[in-house]
C-alpha cells in the first residue's frame, strides 16, 4: 500500500512568464489567468493552491531596483488577498490560502477579511502567516527598521492569541435567524475580548458571523529555531524548502517534536516541502528543458537577485549557485511516471506528508500548470500516492483526511 500524501501550489499574483513562447501574452491583473489555474487544479485534486507575497520592491542586487524590475522577478506583485475572493467564488473544493503579514494587517482586520472569505469559499480559506522579514517592508509601514526577529515572533505569537479570541467572540448558536420572533443573532453570545497585551490592545468583538472553519487554515514557513516553535505551536500546514530526503526528514521530525512537546498531535500538522520539477515526453526532453532554462541569460542575474549577496568560497561559478538554489537533491526532472516514482519514493523515506509545487521565478504559465495536472497528477494517482477525488468539505479536514 503506497503512502499518500498531500499535493500544493506555490504561486503568487505576479505577471508569470509573461516572455515565455507559450504564454498568453495578456495582463494577468484581472486575475482570471489565475481563476484558471486554481479550477486546473483542483481537477487535479490539490489539497491548496498558496499566494507568496511581499511589500516592497526589492533592490537586493547592487542596491537597486533595476534586476528585479526589469526581470520582472519579484515585482510588480498585487495583493493576494482579493485575488484569493475571486478564486473561492470560482472554486468548490481546493483550499485558497493568501500571504498576509502580521507587520501589515492590524489584526481585527485580518480577523474580519478571513472570515469573510472563509465564507465566500465554504470553509476553505487559509492564512500563510509571515513576519515580513525586510526593512524596506518596514518602512512602508512607519518603522525605520524591522523588529528583530525574536520580537517579531513574540508579536505573532500575541497576534495569534488575539484573532483567535476574535474568532471565538461569537458563541456556537449565536446566529439565530428567528423569523417567527424576529431575532438575527442574539447579543448574549456576542463578546468583547478586551485584549489588552504587551503589543496590541483591542475590544472586539469581531463584527463578522462566523465562518464554516470558524478561523482560517493556518500555514506557516518558519525556518529558524524560533520561526519553528511558532509553527510548531500554530500551524495546520507548513511550507518547507529543505535539501535532500535527510534534510526533509530531519526538518519534519525535528516540527513533530516540537508539536508533542507543545501538547499538539503531530499528525494535525501536514509538512510540504517546495520542489521544482521538470517535465518532459522523455527524461532528455526534460533534461534538455532543464538545462535550456537555468542557461537562460537572465536566470542568473535573476537568481542571484534573489539570493541577494553571495559571499561563497566553495569554488562554485555563480550559475551553479543559481541553478542549485532551485534543485533540492531529489532529482525531479524526467517524464511524469519518472517524477512520480521519485515523489513517491521520497515521501516514504520522509515519513510524511506532501509537496510544494512551484516554478523558477513563478514563470508559470497554462501550459506548464497542464504539465503537472495531466501528466504528473494522473502518474501519481495510479501509483496510489494522491487523491483522486475530495471526500471532505473544508481546508482544514482535507489536510487531516490523511
Ligand atoms: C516556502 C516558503 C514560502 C514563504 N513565503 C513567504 C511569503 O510569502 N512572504 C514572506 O514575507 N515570507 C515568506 N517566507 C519566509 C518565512 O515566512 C520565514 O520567515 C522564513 O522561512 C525564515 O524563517 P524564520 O522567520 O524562522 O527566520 C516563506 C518561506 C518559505 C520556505
Amino acid at each position: 500500500m503506497s503512502r499518500r500524501f498531500h499535493l500544493a501550489w506555490f504561486t503568487n499574483f505576479t505577471v508569470g512568464h509573461w516572455d515565455g513562447t507559450f504564454s498568453h501574452g495578456g495582463s494577468p491583473w484581472d486575475g482570471k489567468f489565475y481563476v484558471d489555474m486554481a479550477q486546473a487544479l483542483e481537477r487535479a485534486c490539490f489539497d491548496y493552491v498558496i499566494y507568496e507575497d511581499k511589500l516592497l520592491v526589492p533592490e537586493a542586487y547592487r542596491g537597486s531596483t533595476e534586476t528585479t524590475l526589469k526581470y520582472a522577478h519579484q515585482v510588480p506583485k498585487h495583493d493576494p488577498v482579493p485575488l484569493a475572493a475571486i478564486v473561492a467564488a470560482a472554486t468548490s473544493h481546493i483550499g485558497v490560502v493568501p500571504t498576509m503579514s502580521t507587520l501589515a494587517w492590524p489584526p481585527f482586520m485580518l480577523a474580519r477579511v478571513s472570515t469573510t472569505i472563509d465564507h465566500i469559499a465554504g470553509g476553505r480559506f487559509g492564512w500563510n502567516i509571515v513576519t515580513s522579514g525586510e526593512d524596506l517592508a518596514a518602512q512602508n509601514f512607519g518603522m525605520d527598521v524591522l523588529p528583530p526577529r525574536d520580537t517579531r515572533y513574540a508579536m505573532a505569537d500575541e497576534y495569534m492569541d488575539l484573532v483567535n479570541q476574535l474568532f471565538d467572540s461569537w458563541e456556537d448558536g449565536a446566529v439565530v435567524m428567528d423569523r417567527a420572533r424576529g431575532i438575527y443573532a442574539d447579543h448574549r453570545k456576542v463578546h468583547p475580548v478586551h485584549f489588552e497585551g504587551q503589543f496590541f490592545r483591542c475590544r472586539g468583538p469581531l463584527n463578522t458571523v462566523p465562518s464554516p472553519q470558524r478561523r482560517p487554515t493556518y500555514v506557516q514557513a518558519g525556518g529558524s529555531p524560533r520561526g519553528r516553535d511558532f509553527a510548531a505551536k500554530h500551524a495546520d500546514s507548513i511550507i518547507a524548502t529543505a535539501n535532500q530526503i535527510n534534510g526533509m526528514k530531519q526538518f519534519r521530525d525535528d516540527i513533530r517534536e516540537r508539536a508533542m512537546k507543545l501538547g499538539r498531535n503531530p499528525d494535525d500538522i501536514k509538512v510540504l516541502y517546495l520542489v521544482y520539477p521538470f517535465l518532459g515526453e522523455t527524461d532528455q526532453e526534460a533534461k534538455a528543458k532543464h538545462r535550456r532554462i537555468v542557461n537562460e541569460p537572465s536566470f542568473a542575474e535573476a537568481a542571484l537577485a534573489g539570493i541577494g549577496q553571495i559571499t561563497d568560497s566553495s569554488g562554485k561559478t555563480l550559475r551553479q549557485l543559481a541553478s542549485e538554489r532551485f534543485d533540492n537533491g531529489l532529482d525531479l526532472i524526467g517524464t511524469p511516471d519518472a517524477v512520480a516514482e521519485r515523489m513517491g519514493e521520497a515521501i516514504e523515506a520522509i515519513g510524511g506528508d506532501g509537496f510544494l509545487i512551484s516554478t523558477p521565478f513563478q514563470r508559470i504559465s497554462r501550459r506548464y500548470v497542464n504539465e503537472v495536472c495531466e501528466g504528473l497528477v494522473p502518474a501519481l494517482q495510479r501509483r496510489g500516492l494522491m487523491r483522486t477525488e475530495y471526500t471532505r468539505s473544508t481546508l482544514r479536514e482535507n489536510l487531516k483526511e490523511f
